[in-house]
């Protein structure tokens, strides 16, 4: 203390008689000041480890305060002081246990409603919403495309992303040596020695044409969603894995108007009924005649120019855009399933899904559909 009294634990580490206490009327301010002192110290005491340093200092055995009063001041106390002492005494130490245990107490408490208020469960809040993914664009697309077909009267049907040649070429009308396999040069399984046939990797739906009527009899009217897989290198419009939509509609009396007139249903109805379609001679081996379907460019509207004036750089001015490969079945194809050709007639295509997809909603790399990037996915929820 500075005010050049004896500090009070100096007091009580020294004997009344050196205090210069002789009348018992001194000794109830003394003891008001070790009990003022006390009441101080109390509210240091706000924690567990506190709290026990605070008991410590005022209860301790050896050297706590209250220790130190009774061996300084009550036991060499003269007769004359030493019941009054006593009597203090027992006064001080009835409040500083009572104190010490309400502190106690009140820091148990306190702690326990922390405790509480850290872990306490709101029931009220709404739950943590995990958000379940959405369709990729591909998927969509698809979907877009077989309700349309199916609103027509096609089914689906699906079939195995690993065929054999025969599926995959021959019973196509593409024999071993033929060129337009150069295109389709493509991936083989690794089989042990001994297997019955070669397997690669579809390079094509096509194979489900044949795979369907080998099970069906007319009339037939299918599409076949799926994975195919060519040795293509990645650019912004070559990938490896890319999607197909292969239809065939076979009957008895299936004609060119037909194919057309669904062709240009199902165009109109996919990218909406401003655009006109067109087809131009084409060849495959599984198709006669064989025909490409264009259609007006949907980014200049068929005029060739974009809206800045140039040059539409999608159509390259053309104003039509090639969309897929079709025709009117072979004849030769009806051979490998044992229908009649002379009996039967009908069409086919086969829809790049990632070509599709890429003009209906702008997107210049086909790269995106694989990577699979959020970003890019979530513009199409
Ligand atoms: N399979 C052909 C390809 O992947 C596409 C195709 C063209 C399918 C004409 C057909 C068709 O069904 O009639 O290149």
């Amino acid at each position: 203390m500075s005010d050049g009294m004896t500090a009070p634990e100096n007091k009580f580490s020294q004997t009344l008689a050196a205090l210069g206490v002789t009348r018992p009327d001194q000794l109830a301010p003394l003891f008001a000041e070790i009990r003022a002192r006390f009441d101080a110290d109390a509210t240091a005491a706000h924690d567990e480890a506190t709290w026990k340093q605070f008991r410590d200092a005022w209860l301790g055995r050896k050297s706590g305060v209250l220790t130190q009063v009774t061996d300084n001041w009550l036991k060499p106390a003269p007769p004359e002081l030493k019941r009054v002492v006593g009597q203090e005494l027992n006064k001080l130490r009835a409040h500083v246990e009572s104190e010490i245990e309400v502190r106690r107490l009140a820091i148990e408490a306190g702690a326990d409603d922390a405790a509480l208020a850290r872990e306490r469960v709101d029931l009220s809040l709404p739950g943590v919403k995990r958000p379940i993914g959405s369709h990729h664009l591909i998927r969509q697309v698809f979907q877009q495309i077989e309700d349309i077909f199916v609103s027509i009267g096609f089914s689906v049907v699906e079939g195995p992303e690993i065929e054999t040649p025969y599926y995959n070429f021959e019973a196509l009308n593409i024999p071993e040596f033929h060129p337009v396999r150069d295109d389709m040069d493509t991936f083989y399984l690794e089989l042990p020695k001994g297997a019955p046939s070669p397997l690669l990797l579809r390079t094509h739906t096509s194979p489900m044409q044949i795979r369907t009527m080998e099970k069906r009899l007319p009339p037939v009217r299918v599409i076949v969603p799926g994975k195919v897989y060519r040795r293509d290198n990645p650019d912004a419009t070559h990938s490896f894995a890319f999607h197909q939509v292969e239809g065939l509609a076979v009957d008895t009396d299936i004609t060119f108007c037909d194919f057309t007139g669904t062709i240009e249903y199902f165009v109109k109805q996919f990218f909406g009924p401003g655009v006109k379609t067109r087809f131009r001679p084409s060849y495959f081996p599984f198709t006669e005649p064989s025909v490409e379907f264009d259609v007006t460019c949907v980014f200049c509207g068929g005029s060739g120019v974009s809206a800045g004036g140039g040059t539409c750089s999608k159509c390259k001015g053309a104003g039509w855009i090639e969309l897929f490969g079709a025709g009117m079945v072979d004849p030769a194809v009806y051979g490998f399933v044992k229908y009649d050709p002379k009996k039967v007639s009908g069409f086919a295509f086969g829809i790049g899904i990632d070509r599709l997809a890429m003009l209906k909603y702008g997107i210049d790399d086909i790269q995106v559909f694989f990577q699979n990037d959020v970003r890019f996915l979530r513009q199409f929820p």
